[in-house]
């Protein structure tokens, strides 16, 4: 089977500076995977590579196993950026999440039902006429993902989803993540707080210095996190990793 999304000797340099090096990695259909590495690894300029926010400098993005535009991976990748409330720009939730599928210009009833959908997948329901101001850490993230969900995309990224978030929060977002990952969406989610999340993942990708320094799957990767600045509890098996009960 075709990868979802697969890069191909990615590279990418900022003003002289080399950010990306050389990245070849697979993401499979369904794949719940994770993203590690410490802070300034490249893990955000790869999402938005990825995206087709920001143009490579070399190296090849495909989508089901076909070369893609940057205009086709806008359409159908979903970024939530490390600052959700930067995506909330409307008056209320339901609004909120509408914007996307409007801006599709799919007619009313179909955004109606895309709306009801992606509030129903991140538990919104009883928030659809909420100010987005007023919500909490944690509804608003959801609503930022609710917001993506509702364009119908083929691979979902989700950088630092929960950071500033509390142990509840935290919990309900997770859920949310494993309920659309048995609904067959691949995800991938950026987070150095790989403790969290962790058990919940199949795949595990490990940044350093621009360079993807490990990949596969999250049991037998994961014990190379503290080499690259990741923590993990102290003697802690991947077993233990699932403290975190959703
Ligand atoms: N416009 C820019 N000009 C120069 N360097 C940049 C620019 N944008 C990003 N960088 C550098 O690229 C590197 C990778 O940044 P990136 O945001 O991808 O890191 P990250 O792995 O997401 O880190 P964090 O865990 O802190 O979010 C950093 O060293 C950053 O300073
Ligand atoms: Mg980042």
């Amino acid at each position: 089977m075709e990868a979802a999304l697969r890069t191909e000797d990615l590279n990418l340099g900022i003003n002289g500076n080399q950010i990306l090096s050389d990245i070849s990695m697979s993401l499979e259909k369904g794949a719940f995977a994770a993203l590690c590495g410490r802070n300034g690894a490249g893990k955000s300029q790869l999402m938005r590579c990825l995206k087709g926010l920001r143009k490579p400098s070399s190296g090849r993005i495909l989508l089901d196993g076909r070369e893609s535009s940057p205009g086709e991976r806008m359409r159908r990748i979903a970024l939530v950026f490390q600052s959700a409330e930067m995506q909330i720009v409307s008056q209320s939730v339901e609004k909120d999440v509408a914007f996307g599928p409007e801006n599709l210009g799919l007619d009313k009833a179909e955004v109606e039902s895309r709306v009801e959908e992606a509030l129903c997948l991140m538990g919104l329901e009883d928030k659809r006429r909420q100010r987005p101001q007023t919500l909490s850490g944690g509804e608003l993230r959801k609503t930022a993902i609710a917001g993506v969900l509702a364009m119908h995309p083929s691979v979902l990224l989700l950088d630092e989803p929960f950071a500033n978030l509390d142990y509840p929060s935290t919990l309900s977002v997770i859920r949310a993540l494993i309920s659309l990952h048995e609904r067959g969406y691949t995800i991938l989610v950026v987070s150095h707080e790989a403790e969290k999340f962790l058990a919940h993942t199949d795949t595990l990708l490990i940044m350093d210095n621009g360079r993807l320094v490990e990949c596969g799957p999250s049991e037998d990767v994961y014990g190379a996190l503290r080499d690259y600045g990741v923590y993990l509890p102290p003697s802690c098996s991947f077993g233990d990793l699932a403290w975190l009960k959703a």
